[in-house]
């Protein structure tokens, strides 16, 4: 029996879920070379979230970075986690703009490209899925794990067929909330080993104390490679640590060998990364370290938990703190099984707080909206018929039942219009900034303006305030929110006229997906 691949996650989930994605490139150089001398299957080391919050938070050019862990860990092939055709954003992007954004990655040294989709949408997978083979790269199709009615293991099988047969790698089984029971895993990878040739790998969080133990039964179905970290970027919200899963495999007949060296190796990197979890330590949590079962109780992902009782707090909602985790399953049915993961943990969590607030489906944020009418792709099962023709009457809109990206009503940017763009703000025009532009305009430009006056400028110009606690952490409602054709709040045009009782009172809430702040304005009534 082949030894189980490890992989190491530790400089990109590592810190996103430990530390609110705020580990700096110089701060993972000195654990590079130790990291690449190991022989781990692959290092995740972009993608997700870094690329906003490296530009948003740290003033780094994403693709320096990856210059530089590359040319730092020149051995072993570097991951990155990609939301398909959302690319590391938060909507649909052109095709050209996703095939641009891979090729150059790629030609940057990025090998494997994982990719996934917050519906489980392989139409909003296929775009990035050709462009990484394209580039001579690997691609791994991703299954978002989560639990409803209509996600049995027979559907992620078929999923997984879906994806070898659309070209992929690799298949990869992805529990970004670690909410996947050992057994479940067990059936799920055996169900799929069965049924595809190519190999299947297996990502997961101990949020729930679940993690090590999925992983051991996942392998002993087959799971071909386990996604690990390095404490104290480990455990908790993180991936289990990677000398604990060791220890836990000892004896096992696929447990891979580490030499002395390696194990020194492991606990150098330990001893430094123990250092930068000091000096990240404002943006650390007591709450994400420990292993929490509230997590197994809501269903929903632990990140998810603890921005919802601040962003609760806020709204002077604690003690509905229940009830606003009890509304999230009505929300998730109606919108059709969603998966919750980046954007939609955030999208159905904000409308259980409304349905709560409110009164159930009295007000909708305009994601909620845009999920109900295809906007985001297809759902897991049909949308709830009644709240689709609430959604349309209210937003104006028309549902879709095309490919979010070839839905001709929707503007979305050419590569052409990007670049003309840059030039006209004395900017590079080259396709790296052309695909960062393409998701973070506003950073893009704060990037090169505190570049170009680096001694005048002390401030730090976020959009929004590094939080406390973790990047999902929600700030106080802002006022002055949403303007009109500014954020994706471009708010409710059809709810006055839907609504005879509409006040003029309008609420605004700022909400803060893996850091980046979204607006959304409901009318109080
Ligand atoms: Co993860």
């Amino acid at each position: 029996m082949e030894p189980v691949i490890f992989n190491n996650n530790v400089l990109r989930d590592g810190h996103q879920s430990l530390a609110a994605t705020r580990m700096t490139t110089e701060q993972m150089l000195p654990v590079c070379e130790d990291l690449d001398a190991i022989g781990f299957g692959a290092l995740e080391t972009w993608g997700g979230a870094t690329i906003d919050a490296g530009l948003r938070f740290l003033h780094e050019f994403p693709f320096d970075r990856l210059d530089a862990l590359k040319k730092a860990c020149p051995k072993t092939p570097h991951m990155m986690l990609l939301r398909g055709q959302n690319i590391v954003q938060y909507s649909h992007f052109a095709d050209e703009v996703v095939e641009a954004f891979v090729a150059t990655s790629a030609r940057h040294g990025m090998d494997i490209f994982r990719i996934f989709d917050a519906l489980n949408d392989t139409r909003n997978m296929r775009c990035a899925i050709e462009a990484a083979k394209k580039a001579g790269a690997q691609a791994h199709g991703t299954i978002c794990y989560t639990k409803s009615p209509v996600h049995t293991m027979v559907k992620f099988v078929e999923m997984g067929i879906e994806l070898e047969k659309m070209g992929c790698d690799a298949i990869v089984i992805k529990d970004m909330a670690g909410l996947i029971p050992p057994y479940r895993a067990h059936e799920i990878v055996e169900g799929l080993k069965r049924r595809v040739n190519i190999p299947v790998w297996v990502h997961t969080h101990e949020t729930a104390g679940l993690g090590a133990a999925t992983y051991l039964s996942a392998i002993e179905a087959g799971a071909d490679a386990i996604d690990l970290g390095v404490v104290p970027f480990a455990n908790g919200t993180g991936q289990p640590d990677t000398m604990r899963m060791l220890a836990l495999l000892e004896g096992h007949p696929r447990c891979p060998s580490f030499s002395d060296e390696c194990r020194e190796r492991l606990g150098r990197i330990r001893e430094r990364l123990e250092g930068v979890y000091e000096e990240l330590k404002s943006f650390t949590s007591i709450r994400n370290e420990v292993v929490d079962s509230d997590a197994l109780a809501y269903q929903v992902p632990g990140g998810m938990l603890s921005n919802f009782r601040t962003q609760l707090a806020e709204q002077k909602m604690d003690d509905k703190f229940e009830d606003v985790f009890r509304e999230i399953p009505v929300v998730r049915e109606a919108l059709g099984w969603i998966p919750l993961v980046t954007p939609t943990s955030q999208i159905v969590g904000v409308q259980a707080m409304l349905n709560v607030k409110f009164g159930r489906w009295k007000n909708f944020s305009p994601q909620a909206i845009d999920i109900a009418l295809g906007y985001y792709g297809r759902t897991p099962a049909p949308v709830d018929p009644e709240f689709q023709k609430l959604a349309a009457k209210i937003s104006g809109k028309d549902p879709i039942t095309c490919r979010p990206a070839d839905d001709p009503g929707t503007k979305r940017a050419t590569m052409a219009q990007l670049r003309e763009k840059l030039r006209e703000a004395g900017l590079p025009d080259d396709d790296e900034h052309c695909v960062i532009h393409a998701m973070f305009p506003e950073q893009l430009a704060k990037y090169y303006a505190m570049k170009n006056k680096p001694a005048e400028n002390t401030t730090v110009p976020n959009v929004a305030a590094p939080a406390a606690a973790t990047a999902q952490t929600a700030s106080a409602p802002a006022p002055a929110a949403a303007k009109a054709g500014q954020s994706h709040a471009a708010p409710w045009p059809g709810v006055a006229d839907a609504r005879a009782a509409a006040v003029d009172r309008k609420v605004a809430y700022r909400i803060s997906i893996e850091g980046r702040a979204v607006d959304a304005v409901v009318e109080e009534l």
